[in-house]
């Protein structure tokens, strides 16, 4: 069992164990006294594990109602949100209350903002299910969902009450999610820590993955404790994602997932910098491999130019700046204010070598 403390504005923390999903009910007793829980989880998750959590909250004298919803981002939306919030008045669940969200991002995010919203804010607590989720999305704080104009596009912050992480359920993960996860867990080598960037050479195989969650959550922690609200180092953790959401949104969403264009991104901007002689030689190269190592792409055939205007609009800009995250070297990483103008000439750097 490993235990974080995380000091935001609301102070909770992180428990991660092996098993801990069915002792939930025991772990809410512990921070807080709601009559009711409201589990938030999605049709997949919702057949592998709600009957434990709902056994295990029962048995601590809860008042459980569930609310599933059909798994997939494309559920990521205001009508899933608006039926949320019915369940809830629906089961008379008042401000004392809690909402327990079991599941990946797409949950976790939900169900957090709903938690921000309803009754003006009630409490929250996150059981995250997918590796993705374990190790960024439900520690920070950041919640919300998709308009048609754009992913997350309204949202607020809001910390949960607790985070409790059992690495058991990454078991029935489909494998495209864990490498989806993998990308996110590269990130973090790349950006803080050369030492799990070197442990994460061994291979899924080799890895103690509940302690890699621990390393990875340990940074993510570091720097949202610093930065709740994201005006300077949070903003480290978009590393690869400023390309990354370009090739996403090029591609409607399809061909790539989330972590396979961040891969790409994390390459494609590690070699300019490289070109440019920020990074030192052999960076992109290293993360190249390691990102293969997790089976994740490395190169897309998307234009610059493409890439660039797809950049415009994600939401990570300000004015006509964009905030771009570039490495000295593998574990060191800053933030650099670059013109829209000049980001496709940036890119270009890498081309011209
Ligand atoms: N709030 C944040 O800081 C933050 C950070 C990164 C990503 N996100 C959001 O997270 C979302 C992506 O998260 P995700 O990849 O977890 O998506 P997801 O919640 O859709 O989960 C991925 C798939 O795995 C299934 N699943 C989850 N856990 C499972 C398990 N243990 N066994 C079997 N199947 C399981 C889900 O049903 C789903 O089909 C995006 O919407 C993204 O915007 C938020
Ligand atoms: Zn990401």
């Amino acid at each position: 069992m490993k235990k974080l403390k995380v000091n935001t504005g609301r102070k909770y923390d992180i428990i991660i164990d092996r098993g801990i999903i069915d002792h939930c009910g025991e772990y809410i007793k512990s921070v807080s006294s709601p009559t009711r829980v409201a589990v938030i989880t999605d049709s997949n998750v919702h057949a592998l594990y709600s009957q434990g959590v709902i056994a295990s909250l029962k048995q601590s004298g809860f008042i459980v109602s569930e609310f599933v919803f059909k798994a997939g981002e494309t559920s990521k939306n205001f009508r899933t949100i608006e039926a949320m919030y019915s369940h809830l008045a629906d089961n008379n669940v008042t401000r004392k209350d809690m909402i327990l969200a079991l599941g990946g991002g797409v949950t976790g995010d939900m169900a957090g903002f709903v938690a921000a919203t309803y009754l003006r804010g009630i409490e929250f607590i996150q059981v995250p299910t997918s590796l993705l989720a374990q190790v960024d999305s439900s520690v920070g704080g950041k919640t919300g969902y998709d308009i048609k104009q754009g992913k997350n596009l309204v949202g607020a912050f809001w910390q949960p009450s607790l985070v409790l992480i059992d690495p058991d359920t990454l078991n029935t993960l489909p494998q495209r999610y864990i490498n989806d996860g993998m990308a996110e867990v590269i990130k973090y080598g790349c950006i803080k820590s050369l030492g799990l960037f070197r442990l994460l050479k061994k291979g899924m195989d080799q890895l103690d993955i509940e302690n890699i969650i621990f390393r990875c959550v340990y940074i993510k922690r570091d720097i949202v404790q610093n930065d709740e609200k994201e005006s300077g180092e949070r903003k480290l953790l978009n590393f690869g994602h400023t390309i990354g959401h370009a090739l996403e949104k090029i591609y409607e969403y399809k061909k790539l997932s989330h972590g396979e264009a961040v891969a790409i991104g994390m390459v494609m901007m590690s070699r300019a910098s490289e070109a440019e002689g920020v990074s030192s030689k052999g960076t992109a190269a290293k993360i190249a491999e390691l990102c293969r190592t997790y089976n994740l792409p490395t190169y897309d055939e998307a234009s610059l130019r493409d890439i660039a205007f797809a950049s415009q609009s994600d939401k990570k800009t300000s004015g006509r700046d964009i905030d771009i995250v570039i490495l000295n070297s593998i574990g060191k990483a800053r933030v650099k204010k670059i013109s829209q103008r000049d980001f496709q000439h940036y890119l270009e750097t890498a081309e011209e070598q």
